[in-house]
């Protein structure tokens, strides 16, 4: 089922509907062109009566030829899905929802109050909805043996965000959290160690305190059997010594809130002053010093940089925040320039911040082509 192809730098890229476990699949688009993948799951449930189909997560809806595409290759039409799951309402989760409602009219929709509340303005309609809050409801039954645990994970990261257990496959369904982004071109399914740092960027970005992510990790570490694979919403399936390790990190990942205080900006500002130097010596290679000096030093855009770098002549220092001035500095360099330049800026980056441990800076790039990105546009709106 599984279709590889050779993609860029020699990774392999994976596309087609992509096997979890034995009737799981991941069906969602693997785009070698973005650094955020979206998943999309389709657990079948093999019965006496039949199979019962159940879509976690159905996904975006600029990706719904290709998920529709790999739901019909393993079960012939999106009107044989019989349910789905949303762990929260974002667009990329849920976007495709109507469209599943509309391929089969009785369809049943899983998802916490606090979801529905909000998703049911995107026009999701299915006839039948069951509320996935454990005041209510524990546990997810399909068909007469097989159960999911319902496994809330408040503030991870919408307020009624709600994973799902299936224990007969050990398998997680974890929605944002464990998500994370990819390098460009790196589409493949599994995780490997070094994918961590897309997973704390993605949460560092997205995740709105350490404590939301330490109560998540606890209630996974309770699962009974234990967890065997984490599947999230964006980025690479968590298997096998990985989960304990992942799981650990997340515990002590500082995200959020905690990023905001400056006790922690200046308690890291040294290892940032050395993660500028290792940014600088790739960006000096590549674009020549000048050019970096000049555009560190310009006082367009105004975005604040001068406050917290300074450039005397050959030499540029890191006064102050080195968090948020990396951010700036890295859109400083990486703006116009080719994306291969772009990644490779980011690789330094994040491969520096891993090493001397300290929060990863918003440098991920999620523009979509065709999108004009500028502070000052005709259509008469500066942003400064
Ligand atoms: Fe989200
Ligand atoms: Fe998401």
């Amino acid at each position: 089922m599984d279709d590889l192809a050779k993609g860029g730098e020699g990774e392999t890229q994976e596309s087609g509907p992509l096997e979890v476990r034995p009737d799981c699949y991941m069906v969602g688009y693997r785009n070698p062109a973005a650094l955020l993948q979206c998943n999309t799951y389709l657990r079948s449930f093999q019965g006496a009566g039949g199979a019962v189909h159940v879509c976690v997560d159905p996904g975006s809806r600029r990706d719904y030829p290709e998920v529709e595409r790999h739901i019909c290759e393993l079960v012939g039409d999106v009107g044989e899905i019989h349910s789905f799951t949303l762990n929260h309402q974002d667009p990329d989760v849920s976007g495709n929802a109507p469209l599943l409602c509309d391929a089969n009219p009785n369809i049943s929709g899983v998802m916490s109050e606090e979801v529905w509340r909000l998703v049911q303005h995107l026009d999701v309609r299915p006839k039948r909805l069951h509320f996935a809050n454990t005041e209510r409801s524990k546990w997810m039954t399909v068909g007469d043996r097989f159960r999911w645990q319902v496994v809330p994970t408040p503030f991870c990261h919408f307020r009624g965000a709600t994973a799902f257990y299936d224990p007969e496959l050990r398998t997680l369904f974890s929605g944002d959290l464990f998500g994370g982004f990819n390098r460009l071109g790196l589409v493949r399914l599994e995780a490997q160690e070094d994918d961590w740092l897309g997973v704390a960027q993605f949460h560092q970005i997205y995740m709105p305190s350490r404590e939301a992510l330490r109560y998540a990790v606890r209630q996974i570490r309770a699962l009974d059997p234990p967890v065997e694979v984490i599947a999230p919403q964006h980025g690479f399936v968590i298997t096998g010594d990985l989960v304990p390790l992942f799981l650990d990190r997340m515990d002590s990942l500082p995200v959020g809130l905690e990023l905001f205080t400056g006790q922690l900006d200046q308690s890291c500002l040294d290892r940032y002053r050395e993660i500028l130097q290792r940014v600088l010596e790739v960006a000096d290679e590549v674009m020549g010093a000048e050019d970096v000096r000049r555009r560190l030093s310009d006082s367009e855009p105004r975005d604040n940089l001068p406050r917290f770098v300074s450039v005397r002549g050959e030499t540029v220092r890191l006064e102050q925040q080195g968090y948020t001035a990396m951010a700036l500095v890295f859109a400083r360099l990486a703006r116009g320039e080719p994306p291969e330049f772009a990644n490779r800026l980011r690789d330094t980056m994040l491969q520096a911040c891993a090493q001397a441990e300290v929060p990863v800076p918003p440098i991920g790039l999620g523009v979509a082509e065709g999108v004009a990105m500028d502070r000052v546009g005709s259509d008469g709106i500066r942003m400064e």
